[in-house]
Formats: C-alpha cells, structure tokens, sequence
C-alpha cells in the first residue's frame, strides 16, 4: 500500500507522519506521535475510550481515517491543559470527585466533557448524561462523573482557567 503523508496539528504542534492510508487517527496518535492517553477500547465506534476533539468536536479516532485528519487540528488528553502542561480544571475535579476508578475510560470521558463545557458552561445532569451516553465506563463510575463535570464547570467559572481550545 503506498503511504500518504498527513499534516495535522497536535495539542498546538505541527505535526507530519507518513501512514499507510488505512491506517486510523487513533494509530497515529498512539503508534506514531507516542500520545497513549488516547486508548482503544472496542475499535468499532461504540465505546468512547478513543475520543478526541477534531476541529473542535469531538470525534472518536477509531473511526477516523489518518487521512480524514488533513489539516485537522487534534486535541487529546494530553493537550487538553494547554502547553505549560497544568492539568485541566476536568482533570483536577474527575481525581477530586473520585471519577477515575481503573482509569481506562477516563481520557475519552473527559474529552467528551471538555466538548459538552466548551458549548454549555452550565449543563444540567441530563446534559452531561447526553454527552457522555457514547462512553462506556466499566466500573460504572457514573454517579462521580457526573459529579466531576458539575464540579469542573464550577471551576472553569473562575479566573484564567484553560478551555478546550488551549492547545489548538
Ligand atoms: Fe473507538 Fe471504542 S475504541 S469508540
Ligand atoms: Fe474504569 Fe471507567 S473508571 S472504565
């Protein structure tokens, strides 16, 4: 298969890989960037734990082909508290609210709360069961998660606090 060559901005880095054209955004990320906070889960749409924000929205990198990522800018996890690396105000109330249990879910559940805040600061529990219905979490961690996006979202009310769109 002749490789392509894909341009994209990573977490505000410009990046270019050659990847064979079947190759996903998720392979990338994780395979060809090192960025493993990414993870796969079940490869076929339907579990969350890939999510990423792509031009803004949140997208699941499994089903995004390396090639559909032109020119796209990508957050990830590892991005999403800008470039000095603080953690995001998300981040600090999913490990204040006890929402990370094994973990696994956790990225791509954040980076389905960072899209939801980005668009609605102040979202009621049926809002942010909405927007996290696409992930799956294991340890049925619900309950904390919901609790850590009302708590994150008080806090990104405050001063200086990041958004979404650090890295981008
Ligand atoms: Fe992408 Fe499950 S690994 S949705
Ligand atoms: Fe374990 Fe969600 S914390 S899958």
């Amino acid at each position: 298969m002749v490789p392509i060559t894909v341009s994209l901005k990573v977490n505000g880095v410009e990046r270019q890989v050659q990847t064979a054209p079947n190759r996903r955004l998720l392979d990338v990320l994780r395979d060809d960037l090192g960025l493993m906070g990414t993870k796969e889960g079940c490869g076929i749409g339907e579990c969350g734990a890939c999510t990423v924000l792509m031009n803004g929205r949140k997208v699941n990198s499994c089903m995004v082909l390396a090639g559909q990522a032109e020119g796209a800018l990508v957050v990830t996890i590892e991005g999403l508290g800008g470039p000095d690396e603080r953690l995001h105000p998300l981040q600090r109330a999913f490990i204040e609210a006890g929402a990370v249990q094994c973990g696994f879910c956790t990225p791509g559940m954040i980076m389905s709360a960072a899209d939801l805040l980005e668009k609605n600061p102040a979202p009621s529990d049926e809002e942010i069961k909405s927007a996290v219905a696409g992930n799956i979490c294991r340890c049925g961690a619900y309950a904390q998660i919901i609790d850590a996006v009302k708590l994150a979202a008080g806090l990104m009310k405050g001063p200086g606090q990041g958004s979404k769109t650090a890295a981008s």
